[in-house]
């Protein structure tokens, strides 16, 4: 049965992050930093920032470490994606104090994504969080694939809630549930969260990724509002995707779901047209329109 609306939602901006892995340009670090800078003075409360991965696997994000230097002092509040020891020593020379690892409830992804089956990918984060959490670091885990994949078809229910609560038992203080193709529907989405409560974990400890590859993002992110999730992660301009996932398009825009939140009175704390100007920035850097309906209306609308 669906809960109150909540009265304030938090949105985790992973628009530097995921939208930024995924485009062909390489967007010179110097606009990267000012894209961040950006998005936190619009008011966005946790900015992803970037991935500390192997940099011929995602050669856009090859420059995260100059990127953290520019940000300086703010940048140790942000987040940044960490899938391996390696990656967590490059996070700690820096003093970042933020991590999230990134697993997948399906085989297949965690070979293309990770190079590691299935059960091997735990082998990989397990001491990368215990070391993690014992120099004091908050982590964050995400889980990709849970709603389809585009290998193996439907992902069970049972087997993303197995993978998801062994990536969070692992000492994440969050895990991120991804929609990574965009598959998902509203009553999926309803069932995903059930399945979750029913092993133990309850909406607050569970924030939502939703893609919007077939359109059905914001009301997904509806649904799961109505059954108590309170975390939302949004791109600016609705960049993004997945290099290792065919048919990974943009995630859920910030601004779509800023619209919908303020229109239902739910606070946020975000500037909405600052994130809109940000992205139109953003768009005309890229060389190509932003694929958010509320960027482009409000884009147009007479001052
Ligand atoms: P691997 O090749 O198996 O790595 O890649 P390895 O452990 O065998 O090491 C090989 C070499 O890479 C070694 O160097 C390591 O030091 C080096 P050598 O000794 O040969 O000179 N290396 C590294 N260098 C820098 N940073 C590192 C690092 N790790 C190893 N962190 C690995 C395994 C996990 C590293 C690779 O598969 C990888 O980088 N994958 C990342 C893929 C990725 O970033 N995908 C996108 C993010 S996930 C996503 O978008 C989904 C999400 O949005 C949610 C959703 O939508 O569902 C989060
Ligand atoms: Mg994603």
């Amino acid at each position: 049965m669906s809960e109150p609306l909540p009265s304030t939602v938090t949105i985790y901006e992973v628009g530097p992050r995921d939208g930024l892995q995924n485009e062909a340009a390489i967007v010179p670090v110097e606009a990267k930093a000012e894209f961040v800078r950006r998005l936190v003075a619009a008011g966005l409360p946790i900015v992803e920032a970037t991935s500390f991965v192997h940099p011929t696997w995602v050669p856009q994000l090859a420059d995260a470490a100059e990127l953290m230097t520019m940000l300086g002092g703010a940048g140790k509040a942000m987040p940044v994606l960490v899938p391996n020891e390696r990656g967590l020593d490059r996070a700690l020379e820096l003093g970042l104090e933020h991590i999230a690892i990134f697993g997948s409830a399906t085989e297949t992804f965690a070979r293309k994504n990770l190079n590691r089956g299935l059960d091997d990918q735990f082998a990989m984060f397990e001491p990368t969080v215990t070391r993690a959490r014992a120099a004091g670091l908050d982590v964050r885990a995400y889980v990709s694939m849970c709603f389809g994949d585009p290998w193996e078809g439907a992902v069970p229910i049972d087997q993303v809630v197995s993978v998801g609560k062994r990536l969070f038992d692992l000492g994440a203080s969050q895990l991120s549930i991804g929609d990574t193709i965009g598959v998902g529907t509203v009553g999926h989405v309803k069932e995903l969260i059930a399945g979750f409560d029913a092993a133990g974990m309850a909406p607050d400890h569970l924030a939502m990724h939703f893609h919007d590859t077939y359109g059905q993002a914001l009301a997904n992110a509806y649904s799961a509002l109505e059954e108590g999730i309170t975390t939302f992660d949004a791109s600016a301009g609705g960049l993004g995707g997945c290099p290792y996932a065919r048919s990974a398009t943009g995630n859920l825009a910030t601004e779509d779901l800023v619209w919908m939140l303020n229109g239902l009175g739910i606070e946020t704390g975000v500037d909405l047209d600052a994130v809109v100007a940000t992205s139109v920035w953003m768009a005309e850097l890229l060389g190509r329109p932003s694929p958010s309906a509320v960027v482009r209306a409000l884009a147009q609308s007479p001052a």
